[in-house]
């Protein structure tokens, strides 16, 4: 009987858990009742030792020449079929089709969402999630891949290490409209509400990245929202993308957090979550600080045909100088032995070895002639040669 009392006990705890993870799984927030520091209570891999955002401190980051540049796949190609944007009370998602995704990393990783985070004062008041040397950027956008080559859908691939790809790009403010921001920005007034959804029409999303796409800091990190699986690969770009301050200021202050039908609006703000401890990680770099642009491919072909053209010339130009001085040494050779009877090269004639016969020499050289090549041959391999081995 006590047995089965505990075990009533039990499920009722079991189904009072549930009841509570289910309410909260939905009204997590930035700040206050259900805010990040109560996030691990509900959702346990919160408090994991893998979670993002971090701040990447980039004299501590460790260069890898493996990291390869990221390689958009359709981002371009959107087709005329329009896009979904809405307001799920945490951020604005726009899903993406499921033919665009991303190569260069060791898999293929399909593109689902992305979204964006923010700040509440304005440019220089923060709003990203990772960090630079400490430093915030204004804000973020976040596009959100999943292991194809690993698992079927995102919901499979959410909860497994290596599952996801996320794409980082921090946001400044400068002073020119970024066009392709405003492929989202000038719909949020339509998406106001919690809930609240629209189709939007198809845009280049490559446009909303950086230019270069090579330099990036890489680590293992998690969803920066509840249920914070750490099954993220993270790709933080080095190059920034600026928006405007008025961009800024729409995205911080026309949506809400709350439904329509509510009576308090709360406006959607500061939904970052502050930097976690990278506990051991590593985050590696694709560039070293000092190496300025890594090169293109078209930079390192015109180095290698300038080095070849050098070599071939510096090549043709040793060549040239060591006939022209054999040319010459020859020819005041040939005048020595023919003038000389009683000089210095008398006594290198009684020292040297007996002329040996030559089996290359032709055979039909005329007879004066012999004497005075072995002669010239002789000295010639007596004194060090200018550059034996140029000779072809
Ligand atoms: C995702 O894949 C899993 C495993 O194959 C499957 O059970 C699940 O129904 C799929 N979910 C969706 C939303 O398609
Ligand atoms: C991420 O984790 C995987 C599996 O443990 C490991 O092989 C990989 O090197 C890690 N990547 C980074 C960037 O730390």
């Amino acid at each position: 009987m006590d047995s089965l009392g505990l075990f009533i006990l039990l499920v009722l705890l079991c189904c009072q858990w549930r009841a509570a993870l289910t309410a909260e799984q939905s009204s997590w927030t930035y700040t206050g009742l259900v805010g990040q520091s109560d996030w691990s209570q509900f959702f346990p891999d919160c408090g994991g030792s893998s979670q993002s955002p971090v701040d990447v401190a980039t004299t501590q980051t460790q260069y890898d020449p493996s990291l390869k540049p990221i390689t958009p796949l359709g981002y371009s190609q959107h087709g005329n079929q329009p896009l979904m944007i809405y307001n799920n009370g945490h951020t604005v998602v726009i899903e993406m089709p499921g033919w665009m995704g991303i190569r260069g990393l060791p898999w293929l990783f399909t593109a689902v969402q992305m979204h964006l985070h923010w700040g509440s004062g304005g440019p220089s008041h923060g709003g990203s999630e990772h960090t630079v040397d400490g430093q915030s950027a204004e804000a973020e956008l976040h596009i959100v891949h999943y292991n194809a080559e690993l698992y079927p859908n995102m919901s499979a691939a959410m909860t497994q290490r290596g599952g996801l790809a996320v794409l980082a790009i921090l946001i400044e403010t400068g002073e020119e409209t970024n066009e392709a921001f405003d492929n989202i920005i000038n719909y949020l007034s339509r998406i106001r509400h919690a809930d609240q959804k629209m189709f939007i029409p198809a845009f280049d999303i490559q446009s909303l990245l950086p230019d270069d796409l090579g330099r990036y800091y890489r680590y293992n990190g998690s969803l920066t929202t509840p249920p914070c699986y750490q099954s993220v690969i993270w790709t933080v770009f080095h190059e920034r993308v600026h928006i405007s301050k008025a961009q800024l200021l729409k995205l911080e202050t026309v949506l809400y957090s709350s439904k329509e039908e509510e009576s308090d609006r709360m406006l959607l703000q500061d939904n970052y979550r502050a930097t976690q401890p990278l506990n051991h990680r590593v985050v590696f770099s694709s560039f070293t600080a000092d190496s300025g642009k890594e090169l293109t491919s078209g930079e390192v072909t015109a180095i290698v045909i300038g080095v070849m053209c050098g070599g071939v010339g510096l090549a043709v130009i040793v060549r040239f100088i060591v006939k022209t001085m054999r040319f010459f040494s020859h020819q005041r050779r040939q005048t020595v032995v023919v003038n000389s009877s009683s000089s210095s090269w008398d006594v290198l004639h009684s020292n040297r070895p007996a002329p040996m016969p030559r089996t290359k020499d032709p055979e039909k050289e005329k007879k004066q002639d012999v004497d005075l090549n072995l002669t010239a041959d002789t000295i010639k391999t007596e004194e060090p040669s200018v550059c034996p081995h140029a000779e072809p």
